[in-house]
């Protein structure tokens, strides 16, 4: 039996990537390790909590005692490292907690798997999960390798490039065995409602103003989440040690295109007149430092390790819609309670 600690298991990548290696692979012990911030939510994996490969531990990985801990007691030969705060537009108003969990935590993890492992890397694994963000922005031309140079501009960004800096370093110096991935725009079920696409359909869902960062010019490279999913699955099992791979969609949208057509589905499902969502939108203030563009040349992990996107954007949008559409009982729970604190603040 291999045991492998997932951080960040109860966010929005990490439970579909806890769900799929907890049903794939019984014959490895999973310990989903997360805070349960804001984005955690143990509802997200309802339907895996009770298999015997599965086990929650509730910690925060900015707790070095209780990290040194659990790896003198589990002893994990591997670590697929999730655990974050992800939103950049939190980033902006408060820089230390990214520099706290996504910097320190990373290397209080990368320093409790030394201590465990450094006489004996044999067959141990350190998967560190990044973003694209990392490479800076782009013109209007041009995509994201592995060979791009860092770049980042919002504290987020600049919290999880110094995190792969660390976990390089742990490589060099240590010999720490890793393998990093850096993906674009996720989407999918579960996200929570403070990014893009599940704002918006929450707001849709409440007559709410679709607020538009500048002038909707913004490009994203969009990648259904269960597809990243598969790809952390191969990268883990595939990647080879110290590499660096990109994942993408293929999928770049500027973000008024997006909006328009998730507008579109929506007054479909909704059985609203055509047109009814578009009217919401409402260009507000930007976002300072935004990024124009985003799009990752996906070419190495597709020939390498022969990943490539399983859905469409159409097909992934509209089964992520139809998710939210029956799961209204999952996002009034997250938007209760502080989310609203949260709102105001944001979009005042
Ligand atoms: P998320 O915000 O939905 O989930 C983050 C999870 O980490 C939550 O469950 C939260 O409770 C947990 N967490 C936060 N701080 C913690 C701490 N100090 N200790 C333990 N647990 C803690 O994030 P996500 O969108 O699922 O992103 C997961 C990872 O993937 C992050 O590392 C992010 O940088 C990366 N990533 C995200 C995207 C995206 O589009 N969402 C794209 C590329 C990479
Ligand atoms: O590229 C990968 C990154 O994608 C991940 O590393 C991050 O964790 C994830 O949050 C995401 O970052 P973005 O900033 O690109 O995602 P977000 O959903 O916040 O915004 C997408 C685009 O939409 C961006 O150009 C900003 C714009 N936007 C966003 C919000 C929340 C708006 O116009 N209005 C909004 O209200």
């Amino acid at each position: 039996m291999k045991n492998i600690l997932i951080t960040g298991g109860a966010g929005f990548i990490g439970s579909h990537v806890v769900r799929l290696f907890v049903n794939k692979y019984p014959d490895y012990h999973i310990y989903n390790l997360d805070a349960l911030t804001y984005a955690g939510n143990l509802e997200n994996l309802i339907d895996i909590e009770s298999k015997e490969n599965y086990t929650f531990l509730h910690g925060d990985i900015t707790d070095e005692v209780y990290i040194n801990t659990i790896f003198t007691k589990y002893q994990f030969d591997s670590v697929v490292h999730l655990a974050a705060e992800s939103h950049v537009d939190r980033s902006i108003t408060d820089p230390l907690a990214f520099a706290k969990t996504n910097i320190l935590g990373t290397m209080i993890l990368l320093n409790a798997f030394k201590v465990l492992w450094k006489d004996n890397w044999e067959g141990k694994r350190f998967y560190h999960v990044s973003t694209d963000e990392v490479y800076g922005s782009l013109g209007t031309t041009g995509l994201f390798e592995e060979t791009t140079s860092y770049d980042p501009n919002s504290p987020y960004s600049a919290s999880k490039a110094s995190s792969d800096h660390f976990v390089r370093a742990y490589g060099e110096t240590y010999g720490l065995p890793y393998v990093i991935s850096n993906c674009s725009n996720n989407y999918g079920q579960q996200q929570f409602p403070e990014k893009l696409i599940p704002l918006f359909i929450n707001n849709i869902l409440n007559d709410k103003a679709l607020p538009v960062y500048g002038d909707g010019n913004y490009t994203r490279d969009w990648l259904y989440v269960v597809d990243h999913a598969i790809a952390i699955d191969l990268v883990y099992h595939k990647g080879l040690n110290t590499e660096t791979y990109n994942i993408g969609g293929f999928n770049e949208w500027k973000n008024i295109d997006l909006v328009k057509l998730l507008c579109q589905q929506m007054d479909q499902k909704l059985g609203r007149a055509a047109g009814t969502s578009e009217k919401l939108i409402t260009y507000v203030k930007d976002r300072p430092g935004h990024d124009l563009r985003y799009a990752i040349d996906a070419s190495k992990i597709n020939k390498e390790l022969g990943w490539s996107p399983t859905v469409t954007f159409e097909e992934g949008l509209s089964e992520t819609i139809d998710w939210y559409l029956s799961n209204e009982d999952w996002l009034n729970n997250v938007t209760s309670g502080n989310y609203q604190n949260y709102y105001k603040a944001q979009y005042k």
